[in-house]
């Protein structure tokens, strides 16, 4: 792994894992690339000058074919996020998520690119009877979100098939941490949740509050990337990234008010739509396979990240 390309670098889970890549002992040449639709520059601000940043679009094939020449690994982060905007743009969303992700499958297979670890979604498995969620479940996607994150695991499974691409898809379980955007109605819920706190706001919950999610801080999964780009038994497989947990969104919220010494009562509103019920990860055979050891729970993740967007205010 000398070479190696991040699709999303300026996102909040690539320019992390760019980060990451930094300390890897081998790699040589860090290229990021971005249109800056959802990433920022400033996320790469103190790494610029050591990595190669170009501002291109996954939907541009040729961008990609010139960009993937001599590059021995790509991670594929590029991706419009978010279940309730690909329910408000599924025209858009599906040309990012699935056309785009085409792309870099078929420009890897053409500059014969030896990995591309996919970042997959664990909104693929809906809802399911089983928890945690294993990876052998039948997918039951509820949003388009879902079903694009899923295609492009299918599409990264044919290329290995019938191209001999080596591919691996990492289910993200509801990733959190520094630089993750909270300026968008889309935004993940701990960062809205981690401003509202830090600004003395109540939060909206959407639905009882009573739904469930694996928050996993992202530097889990910028170790679960670094495993699964070495890993030789790696391609084909499709692995969970979470931390194994599950907690509520009353829970949460009450973890951010004890954090934060507040007494807030959040404000309720309807559920939404294509939301899953409950959520977490099985990591058995990231365990097994990749040795993936998620090393920061839940709250030194929160406290690592109320300090971020505190800094950063
Ligand atoms: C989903 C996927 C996740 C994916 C992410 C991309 C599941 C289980 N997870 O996350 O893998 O990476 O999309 O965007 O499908 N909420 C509030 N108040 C708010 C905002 C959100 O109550 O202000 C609630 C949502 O209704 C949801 C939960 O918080 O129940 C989490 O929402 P969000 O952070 O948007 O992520 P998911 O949709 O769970």
């Amino acid at each position: 792994m000398k070479n190696v390309l991040v699709t999303g670098g300026a996102g909040f889970i690539g320019s992390a894992l760019i980060r990451g890549l930094l300390e890897e002992p081998g790699v040589e040449r860090i290229v990021a690339l971005d249109n800056l639709l959802t990433g920022h520059e400033r996320n790469l601000a103190e790494v610029n000058n050591r990595i190669e940043f170009h501002n291109a679009d996954i939907r541009d094939l040729a961008a990609l074919e010139h960009l993937f020449t001599d590059i021995d690994v790509v991670f594929h982060q590029a991706a419009i996020p978010s279940v309730p905007r690909s329910i408000d743009d599924p025209q858009l969303t599906h040309e990012v998520n699935i056309n785009g992700t085409f792309n870099v499958l078929l420009a890897a297979q053409r500059r014969k690119v030896s990995r591309v670890v996919y970042a997959a979604s664990s909104s693929a498995y809906g809802d399911t009877v089983v928890l945690p969620k294993i990876e052998t479940l039948v997918p039951r996607p509820k949003s388009p979100y879902a079903v694009q994150k899923l295609v492009g695991e299918y599409y990264a499974r044919t290329f290995l098939d019938n191209y001999g691409l080596a591919t691996v898809c990492l289910r993200y379980f509801n990733v959190f941490g520094p630089r993750q955007d909270p300026a968008s109605p889309y935004s993940g819920v701990i960062a809205l949740f981690c401003t509202a706190a830090l600004a003395q706001r109540a939060p909206t919950i959407f639905g009882d509050g009573e739904q469930t999610r694996d928050f996993t801080y992202v530097d889990n999964i910028v170790q679960l990337n670094l495993l699964a780009a070495r890993s030789p038994t790696a391609p084909g497989n499709v692995y969970n990234g979470g931390v194994g947990a599950r907690i509520t969104l009353n829970e949460l919220w009450s973890k951010l008010q004890e954090l934060e010494g507040l007494d807030l009562p959040p404000r309720y509103q309807p559920g939404r739509a294509g939301d899953v019920r409950d959520s977490q990860a099985d990591l058995g055979a990231a365990r097994r396979d990749l040795n993936y050891d998620p090393r920061i729970d839940l709250t030194e993740g929160l406290r690592r990240t109320l300090a971020w967007y505190r800094a950063s205010a």
